[in-house]
């Protein structure tokens, strides 16, 4: 099929690159330059694992193109993608949807009569907001002449990826959902789909093979929009209340003295809960999780529904964010003038976003109390300095650097790599040893041995 995608972010560009791997004629379209320059001169403009090898092959052999500026090509399209960002409104009053609002505009003024269209919403939005797009379209369609002979559906889809591992989660879904009246609409979805449902295409020789004990064929269903759209607002909700939920565990597990990750074992082999998003530590970030529950709590309000259980959820993570200094405090005492070293920026490990990473908060917070704050990050250290050129805070090149002279370490993001550091080279070169592991990915690794003080999240101390 020919399709356009709008907005070549984490989901655009995924989604694009992924319907060019399966054949189909895909022009991604951004509004930013930059961006669409980039792709075009053969490189990413963030780190995703594996996506590079999709994208190159599909760009070489000419059916993923980049375009901005001008949107003449998506009339050539079969289906039209919405992939813009739906940032939250400052001061977390709701969504703001001025990127639909612009993307359905252009789509309204470049469409003519001919053919059959589907315009798919990708974008996580507002519930109502699939009728909100039609509406917008069909309305600029109308003021030039063309509402008549058009034939379109417009269908909302979310999109279920995870940065860090997107490429995957877009080849192997869980689910697809699509939320439409109109069954032509859910008809041409299903065939573009088809090879992802039943398995049958040939995967990117890097990606890891199908997983196993997954529904085959992948389910396909068929809802209403506003089911569809909160669907996804749903789902991420429940994932950021299981997070705030072990992270509540293990703040009375460090009341009452238990071991979290004991709690979280026990929990997780009950199949009603499962293992998965029962990780304690400073708590959930990303541009989805806060953004989505704010928009969520903004609909439930707006109709006369105090979300409580939501707020409670939302609430408890950015306290979450507090308790990795909170330890630094009362292992350092007093923090002006203190080293503290922080490994980790980006929001999660396999990424270089850091949209609403914990991180930030953490670095704020510690500059504030009169800390000498250094950072490192395997990925993110770049759009770190991009997004906060604080000179109070040193960016490092490597891990020595970062430990250098420290008083404290802090682990806020959990990257493979902080296991594999040499701690006997790491205790040798910090002014005091001390750990905070807001991750609890180094719990059990015989720190001590080294003369480290660790504390983590939901641990118990052992007494010195
Ligand atoms: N990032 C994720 O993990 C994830 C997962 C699932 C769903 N979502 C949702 O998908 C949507 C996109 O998220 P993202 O992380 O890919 O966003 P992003 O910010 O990474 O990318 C959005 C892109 O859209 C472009 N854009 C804005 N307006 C445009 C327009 N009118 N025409 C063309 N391009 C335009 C921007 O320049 C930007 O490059 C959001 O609603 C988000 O909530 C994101």
């Amino acid at each position: 099929m020919r399709i356009s995608v709008l907005g070549t972010g984490y989901v655009g560009l995924v989604t694009g690159a992924a319907l060019a791997h399966l054949g189909n004629q895909v022009v991604c379209h951004d509004i930013d330059r930059e961006r669409i320059d980039l792709l075009r001169a053969g490189r990413l403009p963030f780190y995703e694992p594996h996506l590079d090898e999709v994208v190159q092959p599909a760009r070489r052999r000419g059916n993923l193109i980049f375009v901005s500026g001008e949107f003449a090509l998506l009339n050539e399209a079969d289906v039209i993608f919405i992939c813009v960002g739906t940032p939250s409104l400052p001061g977390g009053k709701g969504i703001d949807l001025r990127f639909v609002r612009a993307a359905a505009t252009q789509i309204g003024e470049i469409l003519e009569p001919g053919r059959r269209r589907v315009v798919v919403n990708k974008s996580t939005v507002p519930l109502g907001s699939r009728c909100w797009v039609e509406t917008l379209v069909k309305e600029v369609l109308h003021r030039r002449g063309r509402r008549r002979e058009m034939e379109l559906a417009t269908v909302s889809n979310p999109e279920f990826l995870r940065e860090g591992s997107a490429v995957y989660d877009v080849f192997f879904p869980d689910r697809i959902v699509i939320g439409t009246e109109d069954e032509w609409a859910v008809e041409t979805l299903h065939e573009l789909y088809r090879p992802i449902i039943e398995r049958s295409f040939t995967p990117p020789a890097s990606l890891a093979a199908a997983p196993s004990g997954q529904f085959s064929p992948v389910p396909f269903l068929w809802v209403s929009p506003a089911g569809a759209e909160l669907i996804k607002y749903a789902a991420n909700a429940f994932l950021a209340t299981k997070i705030s939920f072990i992270n509540e565990i293990a703040n009375i597990c460090e009341v009452l003295g238990a071991d979290v990750r004991e709690v979280a074992t026990g929990l997780g082999l009950d199949r009603r809960i499962g293992p998965e998003f029962l990780a304690a530590g400073v708590g959930w970030g990303g541009s989805c999780f806060g953004k989505d529950l704010n928009g969520l709590m903004a609909d439930a309000r707006a109709y006369g529904y105090e979300p409580a259980l939501l707020r409670a959820v939302f609430d408890l993570n950015y306290r979450q964010r507090m308790v990795v200094v909170k330890k630094l405090q009362n292992l350092l005492k007093t923090l002006r003038g203190m080293v503290i070293a922080v490994y980790g920026l980006s929001f999660k490990p396999q990424t270089d976003d850091l949209r609403d990473a914990p991180s930030l908060d953490v670095i704020k917070k510690l500059v504030s109390l009169g800390a000498l704050v250094r950072v490192f990050d395997p990925v993110a250290t770049g759009a770190f300095r991009r997004l906060c050129p604080d000179p109070e805070v040193k960016v490092c090149h490597d891990p020595d650097e970062l430990v250098e002279g420290a008083d404290g370490l802090v682990i806020v993001t959990e990257w493979p790599q902080v296991k594999e550091l040499d701690w006997e080279r790491v205790a040798n070169r910090m002014r005091r040893k001390i750990i905070v592991d807001g991750r609890n990915v180094l719990a059990g690794g015989g720190l001590e041995q080294y003369g480290f003080a660790y504390q983590g999240v939901g641990i118990p101390v052992r007494p010195g």
